[in-house]
């Protein structure tokens, strides 16, 4: 595939921006953020008293390292509308996201907050390689996972034919890339294989697709897996991260012409790296970029639900401006909490807990056992029957629990319910609740 580096009049202006305009920009942004937060978010308002902290402080992008965190706990114990910043009718939509325990995260939009997304992936398709008369197929989830409708109005918005394909269907997903012959594909990298492997199954040549350009993300994946996708599907690969608190899809984006890690749109979030121990942020360093830490990012543009200082429990590191005027972020290598990402769908251990402990005949003792058929991940969630119920058909409690865990979860695994004792007990130190059994 030739590269399709941008033309001059393809980016827009703040893409080439210097930095000193953009950081003018985000520090203007960035107060009226912390005003609009504090004023109208009662969370917020306490927070920041609490700290001693107020808008009117920040007179410098550095003053931000003030302010305090915000986490995935302050919006469950705001459930479901309580960081809204705008009256609930001004709220045109809302995506969910896995909350630690049974309830989800709950993220709004204003219309203006939809049309901004729409502009932003449509910039990282752009960054992509993609022009308006693309044909996108988009095979991430359609719903409450910000995934399909996030890239959806996106590609909408750069003047693509969009393909609302969703996730799944895998034979449905290849029938409609040969027919309609798409030009890029947005897609899990997990799922993108599965793709390849289908049409290799079908008999037909993968490298013979139409496609060019795989926009993936959603979940951690290696260079070994653009390597990968990119030889066995003739496509060139690129990354796009995001998460629903922040937006969703379209945070930051790959640029095809440098492949060197997503661009971080920081005219809309401003990034800080930070210790996950302390909290402490990290230098950032304009040659070298910064150490490695949790990502931590604060919304400039945000109406309905302004984040300040969110922690994304993603464990990565900033890197200097190249093909942009904005910094970049290396691969996500990991997390500082327990969440997993299995076929798309984020999955803590917690959740997992909760239902295994709603179901009487069950001791509270469980494992997840993550292993990898093919390219995608699996689950088996080990659990034991209380002694009382040692003689019970341990097969039926196991069929419930996976039907509760796929209706309520949304992930499908296998559920192996075993005797009672039958789950390694951790006698010292933290209990052991995941077993990573996935090639490294
Ligand atoms: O996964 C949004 C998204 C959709 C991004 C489609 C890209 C493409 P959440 O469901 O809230 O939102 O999950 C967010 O997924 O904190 C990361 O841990 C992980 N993640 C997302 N993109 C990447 C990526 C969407 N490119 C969580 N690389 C984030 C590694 C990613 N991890």
């Amino acid at each position: 595939m030739p590269v399709k580096h941008p033309a001059p009049g393809d980016l827009e202006p703040i893409e080439r921006a210097s930095r000193d305009e953009l950081q003018a920009l985000q520090l203007q942004r960035l107060q009226a953020t912390l005003q609009h937060a504090y004023e109208h978010v009662p969370h917020y308002r306490a927070a920041f008293d609490a700290k001693g902290v107020h808008p009117s402080d920040c007179k410098t992008l550095a003053d931000l390292a003030q302010f305090p965190f915000t986490t995935k706990a302050d919006l469950r114990t705001q459930y479901p509308f309580g960081m809204f910043a705008v009256p609930r009718e001004k709220v045109v939509r809302v995506h969910a996201s896995s909350g630690t325990t049974g309830k989800p995260t709950v993220v709004g939009y204003t219309q203006g907050d939809i049309d901004r997304w729409a502009d932003l992936v449509a910039r990282s398709i752009r960054a992509a390689g993609g022009r308006a008369g693309d044909i996108v197929h988009v095979a991430y989830g359609y719903g409450l996972f910000t995934g399909g409708l996030g890239a959806h109005y996106g590609a909408e918005r750069l003047g693509c034919t969009v393909v609302p394909m969703s996730g799944g269907q895998t034979e449905k997903q290849v029938q409609l890339i040969r027919d309609f012959k798409p030009d890029i594909i947005m897609v899990t990298p997990s799922y993108m294989q599965v793709i390849v492997e289908e049409f290799r199954r079908e008999g037909v040549d993968p490298r013979e697709m139409s496609i060019g350009v795989g926009i993936f993300g959603a979940e951690p994946w290696t260079e070994e897996m653009r390597r990968d996708i990119e030889r066995s599907a003739g496509i060139d690969a690129v990354d796009i991260y995001g998460l629903s608190e922040v937006m969703g899809p379209g945070v930051a984006s790959e640029c095809i012409e440098t492949k060197d890690g997503p661009v971080v749109w920081e005219d809309h979030f401003y990034p800080e790296i930070i210790d996950p121990e302390t909290g402490a942020v990290l230098p950032y360093d304009d040659l070298k970029g910064s150490a490695e830490g949790e990502l931590v990012f604060t919304t400039l543009t945000k109406e309905a639900l302004p984040v300040i200082r969110y922690r994304t429990r993603d464990l990565t590191r900033l890197l200097p401006p190249t093909a942009r005027s904005m910094r970049r972020m290396g691969k996500i290598v990991g997390r500082s909490d327990d969440m997993l990402i299995i076929r798309g769908v984020n999955l803590f251990p917690t959740q997992i807990e909760e239902l295994v402990l709603q179901q009487g005949q069950l001791s509270g003792q469980y494992q997840l056992v993550v292993t990898r058929d093919g390219p995608l991940d699996d689950v088996t969630v080990r659990c034991e029957v209380q002694p009382a119920f040692a003689a019970a058909d341990r097969a039926a409690i196991a069929a419930e629990l996976r039907h509760r865990i796929k209706t309520l979860i949304g992930v499908t695994t296998a559920v192996d319910v075993g005797l009672p004792d039958s789950i390694e007990r951790t006698l010292v130190g933290k209990a052991r609740r995941v077993v990573d059994q996935r090639p490294r």
